[in-house]
C-alpha cells in the first residue's frame, strides 16, 4: 500500500539522499511533504518529475502522514517528533536524540530487523560510523565471539552536513591559492589537515557533565560503544574507538582490529564477509588497491578489504572498511527501516 511520507530536513545532506533513494528504490509513495526551516520554505525540489514546494516545519505538518523521516538535528527532533507521533505517523529519526531511549528501537536492518516490532511510534537510525562498523562486525562477532574491537575512524566532512562540505571545498581552494579563509562550521583548518572528532568532549570539568561520554572521549566515539551494545543486544561488548575527521567530502573509512574468542583464520573471515548482508569485498592486492572513499560514493554496500592477522596478539585480525555514510550510514538505512515497516 502506498504511504504518505514527510521528510524533516529535506534540503540537507541526509534529506537530499533520502529523496534520491526513495526514487531509486521505488518506495511506494502516495504523497510527499518536504519540510525545512523558514530559510528554505517556498523553494522547489523536483521528485520523480514533479515539483514539490518546501514547507516550513510546524507542529501541524503531520496530518495524514504515515511515515516521517526526521533529519534536521537532535533539537528539532526533540521538539517536533512528538507532534508527528501524536498525529499518527511513525517517525524514523536520523538524529541522536532518541537512540538510547529504551522504548525506542535502534535498528540496522542487516543486524536486528526484529526490533522493529517493538516500536511505539519512533524508530531510531544509528550513528553513521556505528552502522558502517556493524555490518562486517556483527556476522564476525556471531561466528567467532568478539572479545574486543579497537576502531579508528577517518570521517568525511559530509558527516557534519551540507555547510561543512561547502566549507571544506572553499577552504581547499582558498589555501591552494594562498588566500586566507574564515571558517564558520568546522573549528580547525580542515583542508590539508585532520583532527580528532570535534563532537562534545568530556574533559572532566563540571561543564562537561552533560557530555554523553566518559572522561577523555567525545560523544561521537561513545556513540560507537553505546549504540553497538544496543543494536547487537549485548551490553558487555567491548569497543575502543578513536574518531578523526579527515578532509574527504564523502564516505567514512574505519580500521577495525578485532580479537575473537574462537580460533579462526583469514580464510574463515573472508568466508563470513563474502556472504554478510550489505557487505562487499573490494580489493586488488596486486595493484595495491583497497576500498577508498572515492570508490564507494553513492554506493549501497559497506566495502571491506585488507583482512590480515594481527601478529601482536592471538586470535586477532584487522579489516579496512569504507562506507558512504550519507547513504548506508543515514538515508539508506532509514529507508530500509521504512521497508521493514511496510
Ligand atoms: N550527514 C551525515 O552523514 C549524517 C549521518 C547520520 C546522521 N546524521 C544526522 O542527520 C541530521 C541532519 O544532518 P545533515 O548532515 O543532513 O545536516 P544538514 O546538511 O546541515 O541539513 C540540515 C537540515 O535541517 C533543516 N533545518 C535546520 N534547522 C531547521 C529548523 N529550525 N526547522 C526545520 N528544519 C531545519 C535544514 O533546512 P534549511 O535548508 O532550511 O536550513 C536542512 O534541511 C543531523 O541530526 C545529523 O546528525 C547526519
Amino acid at each position: 500500500m502506498k504511504k504518505n511520507i514527510a521528510i524533516i530536513g529535506a534540503t540537507g545532506a541526509v534529506g537530499q539522499e533520502l529523496l534520491a533513494i526513495l526514487e531509486q528504490r521505488q518506495f511506494p509513495i502516495q504523497s510527499l511533504k518536504l519540510l525545512a526551516s523558514k530559510r528554505s520554505a517556498g523553494k522547489e525540489i523536483t521528485f520523480k518529475n514533479q515539483t514539490i514546494t518546501i514547507e516550513e516545519l510546524s507542529h501541524d505538518s503531520f496530518e495524514g502522514v504515515d511515515i516521517v523521516f526526521s533529519a534536521a538535528g537532535g533539537s528539532i527532533s526533540a521538539e517536533y517528533v512528538p507532534s508527528a507521533v501524536k498525529a499518527g505517523a511513525v517517525v524514523i529519526d536520523n538524529t541522536s536524540h532518541y537512540r538510547m531511549d529504551p522504548s525506542v528501537p535502534l535498528i540496522v536492518p542487516e543486524v536486528n530487523p526484529e526490533a522493529v516490532k517493538g516500536h511505539q511510534g519512533i524508530i531510531a537510525n544509528p550513528n553513521c560510523t556505528t552502522i558502517i562498523m556493524s555490518l562486517p562486525l556483527f556476522p564476525l562477532a556471531k561466528a567467532f565471539g568478539l572479545k574486543r574491537a579497537a576502531v579508528c575512524t577517518y570521517q568525511a566532512a559530509s558527516g557534519a552536513g551540507v555547510t561543512a562540505m561547502d566549507e571544506l571545498r572553499d577552504e581547499s581552494i582558498a589555501i591552494a591559492q594562498g588566500n586566507s579563509f574564515e571558517r564558520t562550521v568546522i573549528p580547525h583548518q580542515y583542508a590539508f589537515n585532520l583532527f580528532p572528532h570535534n563532537a562534545p568532549y568530556n574533559d572532566g570539568s563540571a561543564d562537561a557533565e552533560k557530555v554523553n561520554a566518559p572522561i577523555g572521549y567525545c560523544e561521537e566515539e561513545w556513540k560507537m560503544v553505546a549504540e553497538t551494545r544496543k543494536i547487537f543486544n549485548d551490553p558487555n561488548i567491548k569497543i575502543a574507538p578513536t574518531c578523526v575527521r579527515v578532509p574527504i567530502l564523502r564516505a567514512h573509512s574505519e580500521a577495525i582490529n578485532m580479537q575473537f574468542d574462537k580460533k579462526t583464520s583469514i580464510e574463515e573471515i573472508y568466508k563470513i564477509l563474502e556472504t554478510a548482508p550489505g557487505v562487499q569485498i573490494l580489493e586488488e592486492p596486486n595493484n595495491n588497491r583497497w576500498p577508498m572513499p572515492i570508490d564507494v560514493n553513492g554506493k549501497d554496500p559497506v566495502y571491506v578489504g585488507r583482512v590480515r592477522e594481527d601478529q601482536s596478539q592471538e586470535n586477532t585480525f584487522d579489516i579496512w572498511v569504507v562506507g558512504d555514510q550519507i547513504r548506508k550510514g543515514a538515508a539508506l538505512n532509514a529507508i530500509q527501516i521504512a521497508e521493514l515497516l511496510i
